[in-house]
């Protein structure tokens, strides 16, 4: 009997170390569902709330965020927010910001302190492109940044818009890119609890890099979210 404990309690750690082995090479991380819900959490502000409330902060505590803030922040900026079904089957996914016949060229990528993820809009996860935590070289000298827990890139695949040429093209590609960052803007304000600021105080070329972008991908903004210091 005694036996038998000693080998249960022994099988039940080396789980347990596995398990941690597996959560500490974060190669994806499931996110929690973001809220479902449409109507408002206690504490969160109404939209026009919000929109007077939205502002940028540039001062942050050195504090992670919490997953489900993490999710929700994703979702706001690039998430699905409707699946239509036409008559012969065909699924559509429609997003919350507006795209340019529905192209989804969009990317965002999380920077946390475990590494670089892709975010996977469809299946509300995050994947790993680059291990380490590469925060502070997404800005080119802010200091504020080094503290935060999350920084978003917001990239556009160029490709995806080869109906429009010129000038028309990037400002086709920055209108969905500047709805992403505004709603995050609307989100983090709503909380009353974290804070965020769009930025282009990033070099493109070493993050270009980093992400493994091709020529057709365009880094058009990043994002910094977090605690407002006291
Ligand atoms: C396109 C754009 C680029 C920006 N780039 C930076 C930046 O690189 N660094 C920074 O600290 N703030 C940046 N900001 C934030 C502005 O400084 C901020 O929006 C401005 O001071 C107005 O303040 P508010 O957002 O609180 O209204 C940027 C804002 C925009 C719209």
């Amino acid at each position: 009997m005694k036996k038998t404990i000693i080998f249960c309690i022994t099988a039940f750690l080396c789980l347990l170390v596995s398990g941690s082995i597996i959560a500490r090479d974060f190669q994806s991380i499931k996110l929690p569902p973001h809220d479902f819900k449409k109507g408002k959490m206690p504490k969160e502000l109404t939209v026009t709330q919000a929109l007077w409330a939205r502002e940028s902060t540039k001062s942050f505590k050195d504090q992670d965020l919490d997953p489900g803030d993490i999710s929700n922040i994703l979702w706001a900026a690039v998430g699905v927010n409707r699946i239509i079904t036409a008559t012969d089957g065909t699924i559509t996914r429609k997003l919350t910001i507006p795209l340019a016949r529905n192209q989804q060229h969009v990317s965002v990528y999380a920077v946390l302190k475990q590494g670089v993820y892709l975010y996977d809009f469809i299946n509300n996860e995050l994947n790993l492109v680059l291990a380490g935590d590469h925060r502070s070289e997404t800005t080119t000298g802010q200091a504020y940044v080094y503290d935060a827990p999350l920084d978003l890139i917001f990239v556009s695949d160029l490709s995806k818009l080869s109906f429009v040429t010129g000038p028309e093209l990037y400002y086709t590609a920055a209108i969905s890119i500047g709805c992403a960052i505004q709603n995050v803007y609307l989100y983090v304000a709503g909380t009353q609890r974290l804070g965020a600021v769009c930025r282009t105080s990033i070099d493109t070329k070493l993050w270009a890099e980093y992400l493994g972008l091709s020529d057709n991908q365009m880094i058009m903004g990043t994002q910094t979210v977090g605690y407002p210091a006291d």
